[in-house]
């Protein structure tokens, strides 16, 4: 059997990440084919892939706890998700096997064949009637001990196709593949090439989303059109009733609302996608403040929510202005990852100024806030591959936790490390957050700092990392201290083109 996967989807399968599997292709030890790889190739980087033992199935087991069936018709009652999730594996097993049973009996049909094609020709094995010269007299007959030896290969090729190891592993990541796919349709964007995975029941526009994707869209209820997307090939489902027309022209040429349908099969899809801040209008939004956390340090995390149907868009490391019904406003960084563009988190550090005062004080969970935005080019290179650094100093940890969410969601950098200063009395309040992603990630590493010196950072840096100028920088914190660093990176030869930096006055 010969397949190829995408790189998303091989990713998934070995349990590993995407930029994971471009670090093995870069190096040489897997190759690709129009940007796939062959199923071969991640086997033998990947021995270890089973089908049973893998976190995609307690993945999909959470997925399909959510995945109510819809339009349940009285007569064909589903069974049990659980059963049906059983049953379903099984078939997917069973039918991988049964695929890769009829394949190699097909190739040792024309293995046999072709023995017996040579036999004819009389090249094969020695003729009973000892005439090797092929001429017009009778065709060759076999004899009895050339028969035998065929009867013999017979029975040892097709006990070697039963046993052949790899094929027993290619029949088993085939058939968790087969699992996935009915699980999971993978959306393969045109033109950027971007694929993601819609699990469950969630619509096309919000997998896209989840996935850190930037598709237009508005109301994300049917109502705007912003949406709207051109099928180019696979099948959807339509999820709900959408009071947007689209004209009967759109329709015929696979026009569809990506925030009203689900994917049936993979798909393509055709759409625009935002690449840089200037892609994104300025959006105003009532929002309200759904949680206030207060940390040590005197910090306070701001958990804004918006309303379902209007979400903010905009890119990790961004900005967005927060107006108090108090008639106080302020810009500050947006510290969460834009693929959950309703839940939104701000940190507030406190001081005299009457903004931070009535965070403090006076202002309560539930109490309206007008959000407007989003602000900012202190963006991720996304196409970049190289080794990203993050250095936040002291409350620049905010966007630089926006960046590396949204970094994580793409999985397209190969490794990071975060480097995060504060000052002796303020503690790393995201410090289980760092934890967490070190845990949880291979390539990610963190060092906390305290008041560190820029010459000491510097210096650091250079211990920590193979080559300053190999990597992307980004820096983010007070004014004075950003500049430090950015110029210290600068005189150690990184490219500017490398640096992105976001500046807070202090
Ligand atoms: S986002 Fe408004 S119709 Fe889909």
């Amino acid at each position: 059997m010969t397949e190829l996967l995408s790189l998303s989807r091989a990713a998934r399968l070995a349990g590993v990440t995407r930029a994971e599997i471009q670090k093995r292709i870069r190096h040489g030890e897997m190759q690709t084919f129009e940007g796939q790889v062959a199923i071969g190739d991640l086997l033998r980087v990947y021995p270890s892939v089973s089908l049973e033992k893998s976190d995609d199935f307690e993945r999909v087991e959470q997925i399909k706890a959510n995945a109510l069936p819809q339009h349940q018709d009285e007569e064909t009652r589903l069974p049990s998700q659980q059963v049906l999730i059983t049953r379903i594996k099984a078939l997917a097993e069973a039918l991988v096997q049964r695929v890769a049973r009829v394949e190699a009996l097909e190739q040792l049909l024309d293995e046999t064949r072709a023995r017996l094609d040579a036999l004819a020709c009389g090249t094969g094995g020695q003729s009973g009637t000892g005439d090797q010269g092929g001429t017009d007299s009778a065709p060759a007959v076999p004899s009895e001990e050339v028969l035998r030896d065929l009867g013999a290969w017979l029975q040892t090729r097709r006990t070697a196709l039963a046993e052949n190891p790899v094929e027993a592993a290619q029949t088993q990541l085939l058939a968790k593949d087969s699992f996935l796919r009915i699980m999971s349709a993978s959306v393969q964007m045109i033109p950027s090439g971007h694929e993601f995975f819609v699990d469950g029941n969630e619509s096309i526009l919000e997998a896209a989303v989840r996935s850190g994707l930037r598709l237009g869209y508005g109301c994300a209820s049917g109502n705007c059109g912003e949406c709207k997307a051109r099928l180019v090939t696979g099948e959807v489902y339509r999820l709900r009733e959408h009071d947007y027309v689209l004209s009967e022209r759109e329709k015929q040429m696979g026009y569809l609302l990506t925030c009203s349908h689900t994917a049936v099969t993979d798909l393509q899809l055709e759409a625009a996608e935002a690449h840089s801040p200037d892609d994104l209008p300025e959006q105003e939004i009532q929002a309200q403040i759904r949680k206030l956390e207060p940390q040590s340090g005197g910090l306070m995390l701001l958990h804004v929510q918006t309303p379902r149907t209007n979400t903010l868009r905009f890119m990790a490391g961004q900005r967005a202005r927060l107006a108090l019904a108090q008639g106080l406003q302020r810009e500050l960084p947006i510290a969460s990852c834009p693929c959950n563009g309703r839940n939104l988190l701000f940190a507030v550090r406190q001081d005299d100024d009457a903004f931070s005062r009535a965070v403090f004080e006076t202002v309560k969970p539930r109490q309206p806030v007008t959000l407007t935005g989003p602000y900012g080019d202190f963006v991720l290179a996304e196409d970049a591959t190289e080794p990203a650094v993050f250095i936040a100093l002291e409350d620049g940890i905010a966007p630089i936790k926006s960046l590396i969410e949204h970094a994580v969601s793409i999985d397209s950098i190969e490794a990071f490390h975060l480097y995060w200063s504060v000052l002796p009395l303020r503690m790393h309040d995201h410090q289980p957050w760092c934890r967490a992603l070190r845990e949880t990630l291979d390539n990610f590493a963190f060092t906390p700092l305290v008041d560190a010196a820029c010459d000491d950072l510097l210096a650091l840096l250079e211990s920590d990392l193979e080559a300053l100028p190999g990597n992307r920088y980004y820096v983010a914190g007070p004014s004075h201290a950003v500049k430090a660093v950015v110029s210290a990176l600068l005189e150690a030869g990184v490219p500017q083109a490398r640096i992105a930096s976001e500046e807070f006055l202090g």
